[in-house]
């Protein structure tokens, strides 16, 4: 799906040979940016051995179902991960605390019940809608300083 969102990515997204020649990425992933910026499509499991000086990750339209807590572990220095229209059933706790420059989180279309635990308090933009989520945890999002007017999206469909 991705590759075909890509019209004006284009140039970016011819890359995965070129890219290969200069760092590993991940199967079935495209590394536009080696190092800094990976986009994956179609992926069952959430991609492993992805560089720690990851600052995007685009993962939109897969088929995750997991997220587990050691996939991003190393990845303190990722800004904006994308994980809108997955399947994603369940966030372990503490998959996301070590995601301490984490500012953009989209987990909008997924099959959530209960708010992620341990958001980073670095989040500027949380978007959890189309989900199954019906009830708030609210001391969970009150750690959520820096997130900005309007920018949680939460709704119950
Ligand atoms: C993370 O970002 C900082 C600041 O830009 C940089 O100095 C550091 O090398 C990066 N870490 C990794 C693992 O790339």
């Amino acid at each position: 799906m991705l590759w075909c969102r890509c019209g004006v990515l284009l140039a970016l997204c011819i890359c995965p040979l070129a890219c290969l020649a200069v760092s590993p990425c991940p199967t079935g992933c495209c590394c536009p940016r080696p190092g800094f910026l990976v986009l994956c499509e179609s992926l069952a499991r959430f991609p492993r051995g992805l560089p720690p000086s990851l600052e995007s990750l685009q993962l939109q339209e897969n088929r995750i179902t997991y997220i587990t807590s050691g996939v991003l572990r190393q990845l303190g220095n990722l800004t904006r991960l994308d994980l809108e229209d997955n399947r994603i059933r369940a966030i372990q706790p503490g998959a996301l605390q070590g995601l301490h420059k984490l500012q953009v989180l989209t987990l909008k279309g997924n099959r959530l019940t209960s708010l992620p635990l341990n958001l980073p308090p670095s989040l500027t933009h949380l978007d959890l809608s189309e989900n199954c989520i019906s009830a708030l945890d609210l001391p969970s999002l009150s750690a959520l300083v820096n997130l900005q007017d309007k920018s949680i999206i939460i709704d119950s469909e």
